[in-house]
C-alpha cells in the first residue's frame, strides 16, 4: 500500500464496502460525543477563566488551597498559600498564578490515551462513533506535528506525579489548620479529589508500562509483576477515573472559591 492510499480515510479507503449513507446505525450513537463535548467544554471554559483570577483560591482559616493553584510559587500569592515558598517574583496581571503548573495538568490530560479517544471522536468526529463515517478525507494519525507531541505523555505523567505529591501534602494541611486537628467539608472534598487523582494517575497507561513494560521475563521481576498486576486492574477503570477526577477537581475548586469569597461557610465537622 503506498503512502497516499495509507493516508486516505473513511469510506474512501480501498477495499471498504461502498455504502452511500454516512451510517446505518439507528441508535443514539451521537449522545456520547455530545455529552463529551458538553462536559469537556464546561471544564475548559471554567478553568480558562479561573486560572486568570487572582482571588479566592485559598482559605486561610482552614488551610484550603485549590488544586488548580497548587503549588503557588510567586510573591503574588496571598499570604499563607505558598507552602513551598515563593521562588518567583510578583507576576503581572496577565500571567496566571498557576502558569507553571497549569500546562503540566492540561498537557497530562490532553495527551492521555483515553481523552485522546474521547476528544478525537467528539470534537474532531474522527470518527464520531463506531460504524459512523468521519467527514475527513485524509488521515495521518499521530505521525506529524502537532499530534506527534502526544508521544510526550509519559513525561507529563512524571511531572504531574510530582504535583500530585504536593496536592497530597495540601490535603494533610487541610486536616491540620492552625488550631490543631480538625476538618470540614472542604477537607473531605480535597481528600476525595486527591484520591481520585491518584486513581487517575496510577491507572495511566504510561504508569502501567513504566512498571511492567519492556521486561522479557516477569518471573525474574516478581515485585514489578505484582505492581503491574495491580495497576492493570486500575487501568481497566481509567476512563471512569478520568471523568470522576475531572469533575472532582472542578467541584473542589468551586467549593473553595465559594468559601474563600464568603458566599458560604465551610461545614465544619470537627474543629
Ligand atoms: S493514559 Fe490517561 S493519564 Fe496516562
Amino acid at each position: 500500500m503506498d503512502g497516499t492510499a495509507r493516508q486516505r480515510a473513511g469510506t474512501d479507503f480501498p477495499g471498504r464496502a461502498r455504502v452511500g449513507a454516512r451510517t446505518l446505525r439507528t441508535d443514539r450513537w451521537w449522545l456520547q460525543p455530545l455529552v463529551t463535548v458538553a462536559v469537556l467544554g464546561i471544564f475548559i471554559a471554567y478553568t480558562g477563566v479561573r486560572i486568570f483570577m487572582r482571588d479566592y483560591y485559598w482559605v486561610d482559616e482552614y488551610n484550603y488551597l485549590t488544586p488548580l493553584f497548587s503549588p503557588c510559587l510567586s510573591d503574588s500569592c496571598v499570604p499563607g498559600s505558598a507552602h513551598l515558598g515563593t521562588p518567583l517574583p510578583e507576576l503581572p496581571f496577565f500571567i496566571p498564578l498557576p502558569f507553571l503548573i497549569f500546562p503540566i495538568l492540561a498537557g497530562f490530560r490532553a495527551t492521555c490515551y483515553y481523552y485522546r479517544k474521547a476528544y478525537y471522536r467528539s470534537f474532531w468526529l474522527s470518527p464520531p462513533a463506531c460504524a459512523v463515517a468521519e467527514p475527513h478525507k485524509a488521515y495521518s494519525g499521530e505521525t506529524r506535528f502537532p499530534l506527534i507531541v502526544q508521544n510526550a505523555h509519559r513525561y507529563f505523567f512524571y511531572a504531574a506525579s510530582l504535583l500530585l505529591l504536593i496536592n497530597s501534602y495540601d490535603v494533610l494541611l487541610a486536616f491540620f489548620p492552625d488550631t490543631g486537628f480538625g476538618f470540614g467539608l472542604g477537607s473531605l472534598l480535597l481528600l476525595v479529589n486527591v484520591t481520585m487523582l491518584w486513581g487517575y494517575s496510577l491507572s495511566c497507561h504510561s504508569c502501567r508500562h513504566i512498571t511492567g513494560g519492556r521486561l522479557k521475563h516477569f518471573s525474574k521481576h516478581p515485585l514489578r509483576y505484582k505492581a503491574w498486576t495491580i495497576l492493570s486492574k486500575l487501568n481497566a477503570r481509567h476512563m471512569q477515573f478520568a471523568w470522576i477526577s475531572l469533575v472532582s477537581v472542578m467541584l473542589t475548586d468551586v467549593y473553595i472559591l465559594a468559601v474563600s469569597a464568603g458566599w458560604i461557610s465551610d461545614l465544619r465537622i470537627i474543629g
